[in-house]
């Protein structure tokens, strides 16, 4: 069997790969995932888009040694189930595993999708070699993969290390999962932009975003937001801070309880990682306990946006 798919499925985007043993790249589909229009129809995309990677090379379902997919949890590793996600609207109880297979008759892997990335950047990124590291994705949510001692955490029921949940605001805004206050809710992707825009409507009336938007403020986004901090813009540069601000004191509460020697941050956020890494750092300096912030790095993930579809392929390969 010459190759494995790997499937990253994000509250935004979703990004399908067909790849061969050395973990190379053949060919890959990018969609939007449109979660709006509920499980049936994203569970329809997922398909499509490995028929489309396998005729890109002419795979047949008997020359796939597998297929991995990384997905947002809570979910059931063992029976691929997804039990409920804050950011997948109507995924409760969807058993994507078995929904999957009956399209392709092949092994498949389901495992969450921060837990993916974390073995894709354990097995060909920043985490190579690495016992002990933290993988956390900042995107439409934060999640989080550990590698404990060399092996991936994956808790009793494979939910361990869901690290957007922890609450760092016992007074914050609801987040999707119920719970008022969790990191997602203050420091995802999703939040750094509402934020922004909440500010823009209530008051805040001077800053280029605006005009980058000419007024429409549906259509900011977080890279409009770091484009006007890089030339300058006040009121963005304060945005940043503050979402720079909130991830050291997640990433203070990690290097507590984990001890890592790296972590690794993927998900569109880290893109723009170096703009916010010396406010993060200073965070870190401030909160962690002095013993384990000193053997620790951050570290954008190497693999980039590869490291969820990368890691979803992992699954299968390292098994
Ligand atoms: C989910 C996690 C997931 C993260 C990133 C969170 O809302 O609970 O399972 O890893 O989003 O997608
Ligand atoms: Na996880
Ligand atoms: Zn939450």
């Amino acid at each position: 069997k010459k190759y494995i798919v790997g499937v990253d499925l994000g509250g935004t985007k979703l990004s399908t790969v067909i790849i061969n043993k050395s973990g190379e790249i053949l060919a890959r589909a990018n969609v939007p995932t449109d979660a709006q229009k509920g499980p049936d129809a994203v569970i329809q995309k997922i398909k499509d888009t490995i028929h489309q990677v396998m005729d890109e090379v002419g795979a047949t379902v008997d020359d796939l040694e597998g297929i991995g997919i990384g997905s947002p949890g809570p979910l059931d590793a063992e029976t691929g189930v997804i039990k409920f996600t804050p950011n997948l609207p109507g995924w409760i109880n969807i058993p994507l595993k078995d929904k999957v297979q009956e399209e392709f008759n092949v092994p498949i892997k389901v495992d969450n999708d921060a837990n993916a990335a974390a073995v894709g950047e354990g097995t060909f990124g920043a985490g190579k070699g690495v016992k002990n590291f933290v993988y956390i994705t900042v995107s439409t949510g934060i999640g989080g993969g550990a590698f404990i001692e060399g092996k991936l955490f994956h808790g009793e029921n494979s939910n361990g290390a869901e690290l957007g949940h922890t609450t760092i605001d016992m007074h914050g805004p609801q987040c999707g999962c119920g719970n008022y206050g969790c990191w997602e809710a203050l420091a995802s992707g999703t939040a750094f932009t509402k934020f922004a825009i909440d500010g823009l409507k209530h008051g805040r009336r001077k800053s280029l975003i605006l005009d980058m938007v000419n007024g429409d403020l549906e259509k900011i986004d977080a890279k409009i937001v770091f484009d006007a901090a890089r030339k300058g813009d006040e009121y963005a540069l304060e945005m940043v801070e503050r979402e720079a601000e909130l991830l050291g004191v997640g990433i203070s509460n990690i290097i507590n309880n984990f001890n890592p020697r790296r972590i690794i941050i993927g998900g569109g956020m880290s893109n723009d990682l170096d703009m916010m890494y010396d406010r993060i750092m200073k965070e870190i300096d401030k909160r962690a306990l002095k013993a384990n912030a000193e053997v620790v790095e951050i570290v954008r993930a190497k693999l980039g946006k590869d490291a969820g579809v990368l890691g979803a392929a992992a699954l299968i390969l390292n098994q």
